[in-house]
């Protein structure tokens, strides 16, 4: 009788192990097979651990998200790898299998979050994240990662002090000592640093936003330091097909609006013309836009200078005065 319980309970443990190890290895996903390690990139290795107990170490490691697996004779690695690692793995076969962490959160904003939900391996508890509620958590503001469907891994800028925060700044003027007329590419993939001045890009601005519903603030800044803002209850912006189409709606805000007029418009770049005016309004006004027949904003115009062509809000300080600020946010709202 004993010894059928004792059986009983081994048996139990044993499928509580099986069960486990089945769910802490479906955290991973197998991606390919590899030659060989990719050396100059590995974060750190083991030897002679199993598929089981290298996935463990992964997940309990908060900077490994790629792991290779290699079995060469009787001799077992495992190569661990960080998840600004750019992963590839293009052969049939090999001595190394390559795995992936699986991302809990990539549909939401907090990518890359480490979340395996349960077993304590809790990883969310630091700021990668850029959330209005940041209950037990620093509510500075700070910079996190977040990585895209295209594979890259973007740093971003999470604005705490406004309006309670949970911003996620897109565009940033502060000085003229970055060029903001440029074309299509570079609208599309950024330019520029978190630090001083910058445009995340088109591309990372549509997937960051076409996950949910978003607002958005604009915050300026004119020559005597005053400051004004422009908030939009509704937000988005189209994928490429649609040229990064502009929608707003829902203005509020002290600094009147003059975006509302773009909303449904196209991007326009001096080298893509996307505007409803014969000629090309971005060279026209040297500031790429979402421009119609032109515009009554310019954010993206030069720096310092006092007309058109500048970092114009027409509504705020008209067409002959440019800002020496300005930053675009969005902030994913709460239902
Ligand atoms: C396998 O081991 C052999 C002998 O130690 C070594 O020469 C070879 O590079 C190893 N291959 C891989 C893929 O690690
Ligand atoms: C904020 O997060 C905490 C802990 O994650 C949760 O308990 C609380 O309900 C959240 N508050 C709101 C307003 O979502
Ligand atoms: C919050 O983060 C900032 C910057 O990372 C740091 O200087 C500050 O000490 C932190 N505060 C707390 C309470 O952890
Ligand atoms: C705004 O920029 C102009 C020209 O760059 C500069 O002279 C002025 O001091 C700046 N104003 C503020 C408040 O920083
Ligand atoms: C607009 O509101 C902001 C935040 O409340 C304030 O700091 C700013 O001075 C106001 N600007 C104007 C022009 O009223
Ligand atoms: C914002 O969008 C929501 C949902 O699409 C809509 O119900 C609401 O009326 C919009 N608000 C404004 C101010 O347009
Ligand atoms: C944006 O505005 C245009 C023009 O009004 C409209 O055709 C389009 O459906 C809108 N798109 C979204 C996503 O609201
Ligand atoms: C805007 O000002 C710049 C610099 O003063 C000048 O070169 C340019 O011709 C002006 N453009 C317009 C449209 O007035």
């Amino acid at each position: 009788m004993k010894a059928v319980f004792r059986n009983f309970i081994s048996f139990l443990s044993f499928l509580v192990k099986v069960f486990g190890e089945k769910h802490y290895q479906g955290y991973f996903d197998f991606v390919g097979f590899i030659t060989s390690p990719q050396l100059s990139s590995v974060i750190n290795e083991f030897h002679q651990k199993s598929l089981f107990e290298c996935s463990s170490e992964c997940l309990l490691n908060e900077n490994c998200y790629i792991f290779d697996f290699c079995e060469n004779g009787s001799s077992i690695s495992c190569y661990f790898y960080h998840y600004d690692f750019a992963s590839t793995s293009d052969v049939e076969s090999g001595a190394c299998r390559r795995y992936e962490l699986k991302q809990a959160c990539t549909s939401g904003y907090t990518s890359p979050c480490r979340c395996p939900k349960n077993e304590g391996f809790e990883r969310c508890n630091y700021n990668t994240d850029c959330s209005r509620n940041m209950s037990g958590k620093n509510k500075t503001s700070h910079n996190f990662y977040r990585k895209f469907p295209n594979k890259e891994v973007k740093e971003m800028w999470c604005e705490m002090e406004i309006d309670n925060g949970g911003w996620i700044v897109f565009q940033r003027r502060v000085d003229g000592t970055t060029d903001f007329y440029r074309g299509w590419e570079e609208y599309e993939n950024g330019f520029g640093v978190l630090a001083n001045n910058f445009y995340m890009g088109n591309y990372y601005l549509h997937e960051l936003v076409k996950s949910g519903d978003y607002e958005l603030r604009i915050e300026l800044e004119d020559q005597a330091g005053e400051r004004a803002y422009a908030g939009y209850t509704n937000f988005t912006i189209g994928g490429p097909s649609i040229s990064y189409m502009l929608n707003v709606s829902g203005f509020h805000g002290n600094a009147s609006d003059s975006l509302d007029y773009h909303s449904g418009m196209m991007f326009t770049t001096f080298d893509r013309d996307n505007d409803e005016k014969s000629s090309n309004c971005a060279v026209a006004n040297k500031g790429a836009w979402w421009h119609k027949t032109c515009h009554f904003s310019n954010l993206n115009g030069q720096y310092g200078i006092d007309n058109a062509t500048g970092i114009i809000w027409y509504h705020w300080r008209g067409y002959y005065h440019s800002l020496n600020g300005t930053r675009m946010m969005v902030r994913k709202k709460i239902e």
